[in-house]
C-alpha cells in the first residue's frame, strides 16, 4: 500500500484556482519534500491530505484512508505540525501534551517520550509563553508524534530557526523515517530539501511540474555536477516579480 495517493486533486478559492490537478503517490517510509514559491498551493495541499479542507474535485487517500469520506479513521494515521501553532502559552510544555494525550486517548507515560525525544524533558515544567521559536517547534513536532502517527506531514518547519535548531529538526525527521514513518515536507530551504528528501515535487501555480529524486532532478534540469536544487528550482518556477533597480 502507498502511503499517500493523490488524484487529480483540486481546490479552488472563490473561484481561484489554487490547487489545480495534481496526481502523485509516496512511499512509506519515504520523505516526500514538496516544494515550490509562495502561494503555489502548497499548505492548501496539506490542509486537504489531512482532512482540514475539503477537495473542489479529485480524491485522495493517506494510509488507505480517504481524506474526505474517513476523516475519523485518518486522524489517528496522521501528525501535523503547521506553521500557525496553537499551543497553551500559559501552560507548561507537559500540561499542553497532557491535555492532548488525554484528547487522543495516549497514555501519559507517552508525553514523558516525546519530550525527551525532542529534547525538551528540563524544560518541560516552564510555561510555553517563555519559550523561543525553536523550543516552541520542538514541542508542536513533540505534539505531533504522540499518537505515534504513520504519516506526519511537516509545513516548513524550520521557517526561522537557528541553524542548530534547524539540523536538531532535520535529525528528528531523518530519524524517524528511518523508522518507517511517512515524512511529507515543505520547506523553503533547497539545501534541507535536497538533504532530507527521498524524492521532491515542485509545484508551482497550483500544478506539479516536476517530481523526482533530487539528483535526478539536478541532473535533468543542471549543467554541470555543480547544479544545485535552487537552480533547478528557479529554472522551472522563476519569473520576472516586477522589481525595478535602484538607480
Ligand atoms: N483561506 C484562503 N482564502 C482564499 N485564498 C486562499 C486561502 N488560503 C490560500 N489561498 C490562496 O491559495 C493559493 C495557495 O496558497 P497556499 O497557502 O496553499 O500556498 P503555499 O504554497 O503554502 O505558500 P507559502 O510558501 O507562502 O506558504 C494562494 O494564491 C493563496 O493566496
Ligand atoms: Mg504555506
Amino acid at each position: 500500500m502507498k502511503a499517500i495517493m493523490v488524484q487529480d486533486l483540486t481546490r479552488d478559492y472563490n473561484g481561484q484556482r489554487a490547487v489545480d490537478g495534481i496526481s502523485f503517490d509516496v512511499e512509506p517510509g519515504e520523505i516526500f519534500g514538496f516544494l515550490g514559491p509562495n502561494g503555489a498551493g502548497k499548505t492548501t495541499t496539506i490542509k486537504m491530505l489531512t482532512g482540514q479542507l475539503r477537495p473542489t474535485s479529485g480524491t485522495a487517500q493517506v494510509m488507505g484512508c480517504d481524506v474526505v469520506e474517513e476523516r475519523q479513521a485518518l486522524k489517528p494515521q496522521i501528525g501535523v505540525v503547521f506553521e500557525n501553532h496553537n499551543l497553551y502559552e500559559r501552560l507548561s510544555a507537559g500540561d499542553n501534551l497532557r491535555f492532548y494525550a488525554r484528547l487522543y486517548r495516549v497514555k501519559k507515560a507517552r508525553v514523558e517520550e516525546v519530550l525527551a525525544h525532542v529534547g525538551l524533558t528540563e524544560r518541560a515544567r516552564d510555561k510555553v509563553g517563555t519559550y523561543s521559536n525553536g523550543m516552541k517547534q520542538r514541542l508542536l513536532i513533540a505534539r505531533a508524534l504522540l499518537h505515534k502517527p504513520k504519516v506526519l506531514f511537516l509545513d516548513e518547519p524550520t521557517k526561522g530557526l537557528d541553524p542548530n535548531v534547524a539540523r536538531d529538526i532535520r535529525a528528528i525527521a531523518t530519524e524517524l523515517a528511518d523508522q518507517g514513518m511517512t515524512i511529507f515536507l515543505t520547506t523553503h530551504y533547497m539545501e534541507e530539501a535536497d538533504q532530507l528528501s527521498d524524492r521532491v515535487a515542485i509545484i508551482d501555480q497550483g500544478r506539479i511540474v516536476a517530481l523526482d529524486t533530487p539528483e535526478h532532478l539536478k541532473a535533468e534540469y543542471g549543467e554541470d555536477e555543480r547544479t544545485t536544487l535552487e537552480d533547478v528550482f528557479v529554472q522551472l518556477t522563476g519569473r520576472y516579480l516586477g522589481r525595478e533597480s535602484l538607480e
